[in-house]
């Protein structure tokens, strides 16, 4: 089956295209991105949608093209339903709905986050990981229980990667800071900050008004400041997914979003699964950011399970919770 999935929750506009009849990572046929961005960062989500109407026909025939087939060939059409930035969720839906009915194809609704999971899923040899998911706006531990994805733990207040894009910004390091961070921070060294998790849920409020006081005092070296702010959040999200590794009695930690890029928090993760005797996978950075392949790929997991959308029904939920959708598609 060959399913066609659109993703415009937030920044990126992107079409993927996969085929389940293929191995492994190799069903992925096309992963197609256009990325909204400003030198400040943030979002402006008027602009954002314009843009994703701008290059949402681009976006179509490169990854048509890179897949080698005709919209004909595509058995279902996939977008992202929720969560996300209402503007840009409207633009993705509305492409999708006039797909559908130009080709007469059916289609599905998907929540980014799950997708983020089953992709990783799919493209590691991660059964049933407990989901540790770091994006610009959202952070979150994932796992599945019950048949549902439940949130184990999250964020209070901003995303780990809006928070480092924030400081970096006020550092003077552009955007998107997470990077340059993670550059600087090689040569930096400790200073205390503000460590914030509480039960399972973390903050990053307190530690980037004290970052900002520090920045603002001239006392303190870029570099110091990029380590300490890294080891102190990363080892806030490490705790957090110890604790849900232990609580659901699993053996596997999946990374996912865009800050799971940083190479010092893939290694803080490994050394917490060696510890406890888990197993770590990282889905290539193509598949840890936002990605439309992802949204294709739970597409075709529902569609098989029996999801399938009306054309009037196809609407967005910009705030739907992972932990609301019923997981028709596993069979544990
Ligand atoms: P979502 O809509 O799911 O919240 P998003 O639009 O923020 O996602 P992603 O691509 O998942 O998009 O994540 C972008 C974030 O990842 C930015 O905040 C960026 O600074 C951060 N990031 C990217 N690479 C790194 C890195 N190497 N280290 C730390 N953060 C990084
Ligand atoms: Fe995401």
């Amino acid at each position: 089956m060959i399913v066609l999935g659109i993703e415009s929750t937030a920044h990126t506009f992107g079409i993927g295209i996969v085929n389940d009849s293929r191995k492994g990572e190799k069903k992925v046929l096309a992963n197609v991105k256009d990325t909204f961005t400003t030198k400040k960062g943030g979002i402006i989500p008027a602009k954002a949608a314009d843009h994703h109407v701008d290059v949402c026909d681009i976006v179509l025939k490169d990854a048509l093209a890179i897949a080698k087939l005709k919209l004909e060939d595509v058995n279902v059409i996939a977008y992202s339903q929720s969560p996300g930035i209402g503007h840009c969720l409207k633009i993705g839906a509305m492409f999708a709905r006039s797909l559908s009915a130009k080709y007469n194809k059916p289609l599905v609704g998907v929540n980014h986050c799950i997708a983020h999971l089953e992709i990783g899923r799919l493209v590691t040899s991660a059964k049933d990981p407990v989901l540790l998911y770091l994006s610009g706006a959202n952070t979150q531990v994932i796992a599945y229980e019950g048949k549902k994805y439940r949130i184990f733990g999250e964020t209070l207040d901003m995303g780990i990667g809006n928070f480092l894009d924030s400081f970096a910004r006020d550092l003077g390091l552009g955007f998107p800071g997470g990077p340059v961070v993670e550059i600087f921070a090689k040569k930096g060294k400790y200073v205390e900050l503000p460590y914030s998790v509480k039960g399972m849920d973390m903050n990053f409020g307190g530690m980037l008004t004290n970052l900002k006081q520090k920045i603002k005092s001239g006392k303190y070296k870029k570099e110091d400041l990029c380590y300490s702010i890294q080891e102190t959040a990363f080892a806030m999200m490490v705790e957090v997914a110890e604790r849900a590794l232990a609580h659901c009695d699993k053996k596997e930690l999946l990374l996912g979003g865009g800050v799971a890029c940083n190479k010092r928090l893939q290694e803080m993760c490994n050394k917490m699964c060696k510890a406890r005797g888990a197993k770590m996978f990282v889905p290539a950075n193509e598949f840890l950011v936002d990605n439309a392949a992802m949204i294709a790929w739970l597409g075709l997991l529902q569609f098989k399970a029996g999801d399938k959308l009306k054309i009037e029904k196809a609407d967005i939920k910009p705030y739907l919770r992972t932990d609301e959708i019923e997981v028709k598609w596993r069979k544990d």
